[in-house]
């Protein structure tokens, strides 16, 4: 599946500058600083495909890639960043939102949470958003490297307890380090597993 070269194909600062729904799409949705442009990067075995920063707040746009032809993953802003302006953060919420929405090629919104942290409120409402939109997603834990072992196991436990009643959940829960490299498999796997559907 991503034996292929996979590449940036287009932005989009407007759900009025959306690409054609040529292929069936996958998200990475998260709070900021999360990892999700850390991940595309792991995901495709090419380290610089999408940037990345220590400060949260480096994607501003909806970043389309072409996953070897196969599908489109879309690098989305992260939520629930204070220090840019409201208007800025408004403008965001508003276009993830509405991409979230309304998006009928969106095969599955992977969100991605930190596993130091767990969710949070503002993964809460996004999760409450996707299951009223029946928008299918499934939680990656992200930064599994920076917990104990123990914690580790201790917020899975926890975030499988918080989706287990939430009707567009996937249940399993997919544990990932981008800097270790762990977990990229298993994700290959459900993304291909998804395609094959
Ligand atoms: P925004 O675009 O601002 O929403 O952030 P993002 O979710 O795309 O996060 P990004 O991938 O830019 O990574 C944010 C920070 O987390 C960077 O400093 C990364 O080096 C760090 N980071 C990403 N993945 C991992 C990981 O697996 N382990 C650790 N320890 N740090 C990570
Ligand atoms: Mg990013």
């Amino acid at each position: 599946l991503f034996a292929r070269e996979s590449q940036f194909s287009t932005a989009a600062s407007g759900t009025d500058h959306l690409p054609p729904m040529h292929k069936l799409e996958i998200a990475f949705a998260g709070r900021s600083n999360v990892g999700k442009s850390s991940l595309v990067n792991a995901l495709t075995g090419r380290k610089t495909l999408a940037r990345t920063s220590h400060t949260p707040g480096r994607t501003q746009q909806l970043n389309f890639f072409d996953l070897g032809g196969f599908c489109t993953l879309v690098d989305m802003p992260g939520y629930g960043y204070a220090a840019v302006s409201k208007e800025k953060v408004k403008s965001w919420t508003q276009l993830i939102h509405d991409y979230l929405r309304g998006r009928a090629n969106l095969a599955r919104v992977y969100v991605l949470i930190d596993s130091r942290h767990g969710l949070k409120k503002l993964d809460t409402e996004v999760l409450d958003m996707l299951d009223t939109a029946a928008v299918s997603y499934q939680i990656i834990l992200t930064k599994s490297d920076e917990p104990k072992k123990g914690e580790l196991a201790d917020i899975v436990a926890k975030t499988r307890e918080a989706i287990a009643r939430r009707p567009a959940a996937f249940p399993e829960i997919i544990v990932t380090s981008s800097r270790e490299k762990t977990g990229v498999v298993e994700l290959r796997a459900a993304i291909a597993q998804l395609l094959h559907e």
